[in-house]
């Protein structure tokens, strides 16, 4: 069938649609109900179905007989260690693992906290969770103790999962100290922290709350999958959001099993047998979709990789993973790619590798700028296909449906929507735009299968953040357009968020960090382009009257402040000290103006300006 009846089915017939896909997976008890509102009147898919995700993902495989199979690759350059699992083995670390953190107390509905960098310990822990119908929140192994502290506080969990270290290139990232701060700071004590001691750096265990993880497993007996319903949440996966606090995005079970499965094959065109490689990292939602959930539902392979595409050792380390494992589709970001070129300007690190098991590129996290899309295409001769999603939809919303049929690429676009999304693009006052008209994109309700369900703890803020500017529609909090032929432009978030080498911050959050340091009056932080990364932060600062510093230290301080309390990740290494801010009459900073004259584009002086001599103050700063 061609995408344009497979998309129409979706929407004329979304209940008919989405159970025909949910009847491909081993559900314990099929849904009866198809789709119908919660208690909080929000449309729900499959809520009297009952399943287990883990069941699902890896007791099945091994019950239809195909136990032997390779479900996980963990390759690891900066460790040199190299480990394959089949679906078998796999199922029996997460039962051993099920089986510990039920000693430890976890049970259906309780929160487990992963924090963790790319081991296969990981993985195991998170499906674990999902065996006993617990709820496992993984925290990104670059973000600072106080933003481990916040969700530690937001999910309450029983237990923490981590390791002594993750490892960055060829710097040891000792992990343990930072969770120790994390719980100092968090008002909510788990019971239990369990630590994978790894040799690079072995972490003091403070009993009787620390375990390792070894001896703990080593006493465990295996654990059976759990019954939980449909909509029971599988994870909270924490995103930013406008403010310091990040959103905790529930992810039910039987709706994100039901789209996982299905999008392997509709949007990845990935079956039984394939080996499937999402070059990204646990902690951010392409990991929890595209290296753990969806290829193991889908009985594909999945490599997990501890890596770089640069600099571990090389930028042929990519290529020479697709030859390992004879990866036959690739996830990453386009920093990613863009990074490889810049280290490798004429490929010849591609050169000793054979890539026949490669069929398509896959990309997304971030715009896929025509220049890196035409660079990949060209260098390695196959389909690149950008797709957009976010965290909060757990899939893609737009695409190129390559397992319904591969339609012709545009460079700069996400392509078309997928089955259940019906996308929109809608002015102001909430009509649909016209062709080439840029607006706001929204999805018309109900979402399809996989998105989020609710915000932790708090479903008020979830109706406000993204129900309450169009009645009928989700927002998306990014702005685009659609061409005469219905492809679909994603041009930039609406909001403060960026995008920083595919990971998404919060330049609100940073103003926050920026402006509690005693010398700053106030600030205004803004996503600037970069060549290699898409987009870097810039701050700029007003310091108080009688600050007794030099400009250089304080922005070094400021630097030094994010990087504490929101983390590396984030990137903030560029602060400049401003005399004033350029501000509407009614004091809204204009930090589009401030962007546009970082980024050097033509800007028309906004009517509203209160003191347009801030313009000259800014750009000579820019200069
Ligand atoms: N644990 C601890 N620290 C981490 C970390 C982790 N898991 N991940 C990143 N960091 C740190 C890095 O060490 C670095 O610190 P530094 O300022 O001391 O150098 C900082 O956070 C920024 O890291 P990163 O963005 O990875 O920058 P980089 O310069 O080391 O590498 C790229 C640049 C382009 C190679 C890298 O950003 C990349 O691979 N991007 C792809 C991202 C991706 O896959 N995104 C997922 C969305 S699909
Ligand atoms: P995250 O929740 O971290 O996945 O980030 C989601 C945001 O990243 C989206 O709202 C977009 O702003 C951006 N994004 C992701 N993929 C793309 C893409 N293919 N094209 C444009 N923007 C993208």
């Amino acid at each position: 069938m061609k995408y344009q009846d497979v998309y129409a089915r979706s929407l004329q017939q979304p209940e008919s649609y989405w159970r025909e896909q949910a009847s491909q997976l081993p559900w314990y008890r099929f849904p009866v109900t198809t789709l119908a509102p919660d208690d909080n009147g929000w449309p729900r898919w499959f809520p009297d179905g009952e399943l287990n995700t883990c069941y699902m993902a890896l007791d099945h495989h091994v019950a239809q007989g195909n136990g032997d199979q390779i479900a996980l690759h963990y390759d690891s350059p900066v460790t040199g260690a190299r480990q394959s699992f089949s679906f078998e083995t796999l199922r029996d670390q997460v039962a051993l693992c099920a089986g510990m953190l039920r000693d430890l107390g976890v049970g259906k509905g309780d929160r487990v906290v992963i924090y963790m960098p790319m081991i296969p310990e990981a993985v195991v822990a998170m499906l674990a969770c999902a065996r006993l119908g617990a709820i496992h929140s993984v925290v990104f192994g670059g973000f600072a103790a106080s933003e481990l502290a916040a969700r530690i506080d937001d999910a309450t969990p029983i237990v923490v999962v981590s390791a002594s270290c993750g490892i960055e290139v060829d710097q040891v990232i000792a992990y343990k100290p930072l969770l120790d701060q994390a719980i100092d700071q968090a008002w909510h004590q788990p019971a239990h922290c369990v630590i994978v001691q790894r040799p690079q750096l072995q972490a003091k265990l403070m009993g009787p709350r620390d375990l390792d993880w070894h001896q703990a497993l080593a006493r465990a007996q295996p654990a059976d999958c759990v019954p939980v319903l449909a909509t029971d949440p599988l994870y909270i996966l924490y995103t930013s959001g406008t403010t310091g606090k990040p959103k905790g995005v529930v992810r039910d079970n039987g709706g994100h099993a039901v789209a996982m499965h299905h999008s392997m094959r509709c949007v990845y065109n990935m079956g039984p047998g394939d080996v499937f490689w999402a070059a990204s990292d646990v902690g951010w939602v392409v990991g929890h979709s595209y290296i753990v959930y969806a290829p193991l539902l889908a009985g594909v392979t999945s490599v997990l990789y501890e890596g770089k595409p640069v600099r571990t050792p090389d930028a042929g380390a990519f290529w020479r993973v697709i030859e390992q494992y004879q990866v036959n589709a690739i996830f990453a970001a386009p920093t990613a790619f863009r990074a490889i070129r810049k280290a490798d300007p004429e490929s010849t690190l591609l050169n000793p590798y054979n890539l026949a098991s490669l069929k398509t590129v896959f990309m997304a996290g971030e715009r896929l700028d025509p220049a890196t899309y035409h660079w990949v295409k060209n260098l390695l001769g196959l389909p690149v296909v950008d797709h957009w999603w976010q965290t909060e939809t757990g899939w893609a919303i737009c695409g190129n449906p390559m397992g319904i049929e591969p339609v012709p690429p545009k460079a700069g676009s996400a392509t078309l929507p997928m089955p259940g999304y019906d996308v929109r693009i809608l002015d102001a006052n909430g009509k649909d735009c016209a062709a080439g008209e840029q607006g706001s994109v929204a999805i018309k309700l109900p979402l399809p299968p996989g998105c989020l369900a609710t915000v932790w703890g708090d479903h008020a803020r979830f109706v406000n953040s993204y129900l309450s500017v169009f009645d009928g529609y989700y927002t998306t909090g990014d702005g685009g357009y659609k061409d005469e032929q219905g492809y679909v432009f994603i041009m930039g978030r609406t909001d403060d968020v960026i995008n920083v080498a595919g990971h998404r911050l919060s330049t609100g959050e940073m103003e926050e960090i920026v402006a509690g340091h005693k010398a700053v009056a106030e600030c205004a932080v803004v996503g600037v382009a970069d060549d290699l990364k898409g987009q870097l932060p810039l701050g700029l600062v007003v310091l108080k009257d009688g600050v007794d510093a030099s400009d250089e230290s304080i922005a070094a301080e400021l630097v030094q402040r994010v990087r504490d309390k929101l983390g590396a990740v984030a990137c903030f290494k560029q602060v400049k000290v401003v005399d004033r801010l350029p501000k509407t009459r009614s004091g809204k900073i204009l930090r589009r103006l401030i962007r546009q004259i970082a980024d050097k584009e033509q800007y028309q002086t906004p009517s509203t300006i209160d003191d347009p001599a801030a313009i000259g103050a800014i750009e000579k700063v820019l200069a």
